[in-house]
């Protein structure tokens, strides 16, 4: 699929609309001038142009004679967010490996299809090909050494970078904190198998990503989905409720942009979480792989940063922030630290070796941050597209995530519409999507989907609005 946002004119009215989007520019406030758009960005006098057709055939601004460019007065309207999940209030079996059979390992094997489903970054925007010269240059200079084993607990020098930067989440971790790991799904099923045995109960949020539940599945491990808000994330009120009334042994949570509402946990429940499970001596497993695409200037804190009785096993990985393929991903487990160093020896001895060393160079090179700078723009940008095109193609009763980072938005479908049925159909037009069956074990999002923004163009904007005919129908 061609990326085609990456010409200047759509870039200009993707901030625009953005700035729109957040209320900078209201109903009937005048926009900056083609004169100025083109002096503030460098751009052409047609490049700005370009760029308010776009915003005009949004629907987003007007011309008026002589006067300028203004925001429309009749909005394409803003859709609200979906209301706090109120999932089932007890412990369930977990069973996903049909639906997660038919959704994600067919739709990822397809490369001709409108990639709106699973949650993969922008292939072509990642740093892959970068990440590629220095796994070369890495392999030339390391010769022999890079086919090696590199045992538990993985590369130093790619431990010392993740500790460097877990500063900015407010943790304070040496190297010997760390533990290397293919992949966050790694690092949650070593947390998981270490305190948790068979028909034991774990805590998650509602909705929740299906690799959680997946993890919960092939373990034989019972799901207590809690209330969640879109913004917020967990309810501390539901999960105090439930640790009084359920037998507990893990919570598993993803705490800065969960995947599928985009929710981020404020610090100070962060702080209280941490205090609540302490308090219980029940462990966190908290998934971080979302905390680096943050829009906001700041990066939120983890849980991890709260925690000074090692109950907390902190969990990620880079397949989000740069290339899934890679597999590398890491773990600080507190206290549980000598289990997942047995668990990781005696499920894969190491993870791969040259993947490690390139990516700890591509850290420590400094290419790093301007990259996920860029790409934490590029995503906010796609992200505020793909929200307006569900507000003027779906119908006016859906109900819209407001992500603060990451780049999937969870939409609430008119209550008639099955997303099983919607996704099948729209797979048949090839577009891929997730039903929301697959993100909880007790089928509570029948009429929800998750839509990834990641892939932005103009084809994905043509499939939103075929998506929409189709929702109507359904209705
Ligand atoms: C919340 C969440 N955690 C973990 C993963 C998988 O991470 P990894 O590729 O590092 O195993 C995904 C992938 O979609 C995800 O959405």
């Amino acid at each position: 699929m061609s990326d085609s946002k990456n010409y200047k004119y759509e870039r200009i009215a993707d901030e625009i609309a953005h700035l729109i989007d957040s209320g900078t520019f209201r109903p009937g406030d005048d926009i900056p001038s083609l004169r100025e758009i083109s002096r503030q960005r460098s751009v052409s006098i047609t490049t700005a142009q370009q760029a308010y057709y776009l915003l005009e055939a949004r629907g987003l601004i007007e011309a008026r004679d002589r006067s300028g460019f203004y925001v429309r007065t009749a909005l394409p309207s803003a859709l609200p967010e979906p209301d706090i999940s109120a999932p089932d209030p007890d412990p369930t079996e977990v069973s996903m490996r049909d639906l997660v059979t038919e959704v994600s390992f067919a739709d990822t094997r397809h490369p001709n299809l409108v990639q709106l489903g699973a949650a993969h970054p922008n292939p072509h925007q990642a740093a892959t090909k970068a990440l590629n010269r220095t796994m070369a240059s890495v392999a030339r200079r390391m010769g022999y050494r890079t086919g090696m084993y590199n045992y538990v607990p993985g590369c130093e020098a790619l431990r010392v970078q993740i500790a460097q930067r877990s500063l900015a989440s407010g943790c304070k971790l040496g190297p010997d904190d760390i533990v290397i790991t293919t992949g966050c799904t790694e690092s949650i099923n070593l947390c998981l198998r270490a305190i948790c045995r068979p028909g034991d109960t774990v805590v998650v949020e509602s909705p929740t990503g299906f690799d959680a539940l997946l993890s919960l599945d092939v373990l034989g491990l019972q799901a207590l989905e809690i209330p969640t808000h879109p913004r917020d994330g967990i309810s501390l009120d539901a999960l105090r409720f439930a640790l009084d009334h359920h037998a507990v042994s893990a919570c598993l949570i993803v705490s800065n942009y969960n995947n599928p509402l985009g929710s981020c946990i404020p610090d100070e429940n962060k702080r209280e979480l941490v205090d609540l499970l302490a308090s219980r001596d029940i462990p966190l497993i908290e998934n971080d792989v979302f905390g680096e695409l943050h829009f906001q200037d700041r990066r939120p804190s983890v849980a991890k940063a709260y925690d000074d009785k090692g109950i907390v096993m902190l969990c990620s990985s880079f397949s989000k922030s740069l290339s899934p393929g890679y597999r590398v991903g890491w773990v600080v487990p507190g206290r549980f630290m000598s289990s997942i160093r047995w668990l990781k020896y005696t499920t894969s001895l190491a993870s791969p070796t040259l993947a490690e060393y390139a990516i700890a160079e591509f850290l420590a090179s400094g290419s790093y941050d301007p990259y996920i700078r860029r790409m934490r723009r590029m995503y906010e940008r796609y992200v505020g597209a793909l929200s307006q095109a569900v507000r003027r193609f779906f119908p006016p009763e859906c109900r819209l995530t407001r992500p603060g980072g990451g780049f999937v938005l969870w939409v609430q479908l008119p209550a008639q519409v099955d997303s099983l049925h919607l996704y099948r159909q729209a797979l048949r037009a090839g577009i891929a999507i997730t039903p929301g069956y697959l993100f909880s074990p007790t089928n509570q999002y029948r009429n929800f989907i998750r839509l990834n923004a990641a892939n932005w163009s103009d084809e994905a904007e043509q499939a939103i609005q075929h998506l929409g005919v189709m929702i109507a129908a359904l209705a």
